[in-house]
Order: C-alpha cells, then structure tokens, then sequence
C-alpha cells in the first residue's frame, strides 16, 4: 500500500509526548532534522493526522527559489485558516489586530469592510514589533479555543524575517496550546545560515526540541519496499536494495517502484 508508514516510533513518541504538554497549555516547538529524503515530511504529516480531530492544524512549506516575499512562512498558514471562517469569525480572531496585519494580508481588508492599515510607525523597529505582535496574536487567540498544530516545512528555504517572527513567537508564546513541529535539512545549514543563528538563539533559551531523522533499519526498508510494490520481496534481492538506498526512504520507494513497474524479481539485478 502506498500509504504505508514504516518504523519512527521514538520519533512519534516524541511527537505525541510534546502534544501532550502543547494540550495541556505549554506551547511546544520541536525540530525534525536529517539528509533529503529521509521522512522528515511525512513524519511531521503522520503526526499531525492524530490531531485532525481535535483542532485545526496549519502548514506551511518554504520554498527554494529565491524572491519569496518576507514573512511567508507566516503568511500561508495564516491566510488560509483565515480563509476556513466565515466573516463574523475573522472579526472574532482577527479583528484586533487587522490594522495592522493588512499590509502582510491585504484580504482583511475585504473580510472586515472598514479595516485600514495601521498608521505608519515613526521607524523600523517600532513597525516591526509591532506585526511580530499582531501576527503572534493569531495563533495564539485560535489556540485559545483548540490546541493548534503549525507544520513549519523545509526551514532551511525559509527568508530571513520568517526566522526572526518565529523566534519571537517562540519566546512570547510559551504557554499556549500550540505545537510548531519545523523541519529542515541539516547538509543543507552552513554556520552562516539564517537558521542556524536562529536555532543557536532558540538552543541557548531551551525553546526547542530536536528531533534527528535516521535512515530506515534494513527491516523497516524491506517492508516498505513490499508494501511499495505491492508483493513479496525475495530476502537477498531486498538485501540488494538495501545496500543500494541505504535505507533511505526516498530511494527505498523510488526503487520499489521500478521493481513494480518491471514486474519481476529480476529487474533487481539491473537497479543501479
Ligand atoms: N516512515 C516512512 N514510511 C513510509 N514511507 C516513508 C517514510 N518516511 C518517508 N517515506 C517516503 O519517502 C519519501 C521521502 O519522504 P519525505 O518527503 O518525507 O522526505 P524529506 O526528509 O521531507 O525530504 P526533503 O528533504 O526532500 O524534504 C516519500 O515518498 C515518503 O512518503
Ligand atoms: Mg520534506
């Protein structure tokens, strides 16, 4: 079955220990890090599919090309929960902050007739605390009704201002009922990287935890590949894969692919 999922219970542990604390009003940041490929995403989505049904759960997913407006690992998520309500509820959750917010999501504007941005601040810090403040209201006044879950995708892409809100936000929000689960991928963070200067900043003040992703173990690699290609894998061809992927699980499903589409346990010989 392609939606199989293999192994990770220490990680799923982790992850639902750390619901459990955000439930119960301490707000939680936890970082999933390893190479490409190795399920860092689909860890995170695993995860949050437990949470479906007690409340909502946002996502956003940073992007690698460059030209990214500022702030839009904030801005995704925000604008389509925002979107999922009916006006009276944008009022409701939104209202006292829209001011200043319109100029991040010009939508409000149109939601709540009648909103003008903000006067301008006489500088530049002032008029950044100031959206720091107002977008981390948002999050925090949903997780006042339901514990909230944040997917923070492929941190490592994300722009500079997005790590500096998120810094923040993890300092003034430190007992909501919100878990931010991030992921990133560690060969891509050189010393200079805005990330790494905000993880260090956050490792120093223990506001996150981080949670290193491994390759699959050899047994957890051949029931993927089963599963993947829909049948029994003979033990010395999936020996033969593993040694291929290294239990990556990214090269563990593209090869059980191959192996489906050849429909012989042959093909294995000619897998590169
Ligand atoms: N535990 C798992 N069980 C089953 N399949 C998995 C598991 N982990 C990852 N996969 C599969 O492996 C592939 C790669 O996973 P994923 O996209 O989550 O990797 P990633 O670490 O997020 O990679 P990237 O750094 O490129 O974002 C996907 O097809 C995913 O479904
Ligand atoms: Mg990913």
């Amino acid at each position: 079955m392609a939606d199989t999922f293999v192994g990770r219970e220490t990680e799923l542990t982790a992850l639902y220990a750390a619901f459990e604390r955000a439930s119960g009003g301490h707000t939680q940041l936890l970082i999933v890090v390893g190479e490409p490929g190795v399920g860092k995403t689909r860890l995170a989505e695993r995860c949050s599919q437990e949470h479906v049904a007690r409340g909502p759960i946002l996502c956003a997913r940073c992007y690698e090309h460059q030209g990214t407006p500022p702030f839009w690992l904030w801005v995704q998520p925000l604008r389509a929960y925002l979107r999922s309500l009916d006006d009276g509820e944008v009022q409701d959750i939104a209202g006292g902050v829209a001011p200043s917010l319109v100029g991040l999501l010009p939508e409000l504007s149109e939601w709540l007739p009648g909103v003008a941005a903000a006067p301008e601040a006489d500088d530049s810090v002032t008029a950044r605390f100031r959206l720091y403040d107002a977008v981390t209201r948002l999050p925090q006044r949903v997780a006042r009704d339901t514990p909230l879950v944040l997917i923070l995708d492929d941190l490592h892409w994300a722009d500079e201002a997005s790590l500096l809100l998120l810094e923040y936000l993890a300092r003034a929000l430190r007992d909501s009922r919100l878990l931010m689960v991030g992921t990133y991928r560690d060969v891509q963070l050189g010393r200079t990287h805005h990330l790494a200067r905000t993880l260090s900043d956050l490792t120093r003040e223990q506001l996150f935890e981080r949670l290193a992703l491994l390759r699959l173990a050899e047994q957890e690699a051949a029931t993927l590949t089963e599963a993947v290609a829909g049948r029994p894998i003979a033990s010395n061809l999936a020996s033969a894969m593993f040694d291929r992927t290294d239990g990556n699980p990214l090269f563990v499903t593209e090869m059980a692919r191959v192996l489906a589409s050849s429909g012989g346990d042959e093909v294995g010989q000619r897998i590169p």
